[in-house]
């Protein structure tokens, strides 16, 4: 049995303050919570103090973005061992936004994968297609293009140790949510592919969330679905209620 992750990605939102804020909130809300790994994605300035807060809780913290290098002349960037330091266990990589607006690629996204694995850092890997894409019925080949690509290279173990996000571009934001047949669909197209570039083993332990619309209304359907493990969740992460509701939900409609 794969064990669900509800994640909350929190973009460029929230000061420390604010951070700490809601953070306290979820520990009250979901301190007896078991059965689901719950993560909180803050900005990198608030990624130190959101880790403080949640010290010894059953929410692990995760950053938004990683550089492949350790260290060096990288101006803005940050690397696998200072996300650590500041207490990240998850990093995302590959988010649409990133491929969108900052020029990432399969083989960036891969390079931050590996960096990532390679300091013990779980990484929750983006990919799905836009509206133009879904409509000209290319879902399928950009989900195999994203996965292929930025998968390349792993060993079974390694792949094994990733959490994959299918996010449809243009479900994100939008208030338009992929069916659960669609998701459902895309997701087993997911699985399908990582058994034939790995094996049927790493197939069956990668967990696979949907991301895109994540409301608690929405959640409990979704998550019922076969190869739907959890979901990657961004307006309704924003404040601790919602989030909350959903993590809740998501452990009793699995
Ligand atoms: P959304 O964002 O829940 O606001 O659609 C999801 C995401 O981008 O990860």
């Amino acid at each position: 049995m794969r064990k669900p992750i509800i994640a909350g990605n929190w973009k460029m939102n929230k000061t420390s303050l604010e951070a700490i804020a809601i953070a306290e909130e979820l520990k009250r809300d979901l301190v007896d919570v078991g059965g689901v790994d719950i993560v909180v994605c803050p900005p990198f300035t608030a990624l130190q103090s959101v880790s403080e807060a949640l010290t010894d809780m059953n929410i692990a913290v995760g950053a938004q973005n990683v550089h492949w290098v350790d260290n060096g002349a990288f101006t803005g960037e940050i690397s696998a061992s200072m996300l650590k330091d500041f207490g990240a266990r998850y990093v995302i990589v590959g988010h649409s936004e990133r491929r969108q607006y900052f020029g990432e690629t399969n083989e960036t996204v891969n390079k931050r994968l590996r960096a990532a694995l390679a300091h013990g850092l779980t990484p929750i890997v983006c990919v799905g297609e836009n509206l133009a894409e879904r409509e000209a019925g290319k879902t399928f080949d950009v989900i195999k293009n994203h996965c292929e690509g930025s998968l390349a290279g792993l060993s079974g173990d390694e792949a094994g140790r990733i959490v994959i996000a299918y996010e449809p571009v243009w479900a994100i934001g939008t208030g338009r949510t992929a069916t659960p047949q669609q998701a459902q669909e895309a997701h087993a197209f997911i699985r399908q592919l990582l058994e034939k570039l790995f094996s049927a083993d790493v197939a069956g332990d990668v967990r696979i969330q949907y991301g895109g619309s994540v409301t608690p209304e929405n959640i409990a359907s979704l998550i019922a679905q076969p190869d739907i493990d959890g979901a990657l969740v961004g307006g309704a992460s924003l404040k601790a209620q919602p989030f909350a509701t959903i993590v809740k939900a998501a452990l009793s409609s699995k």
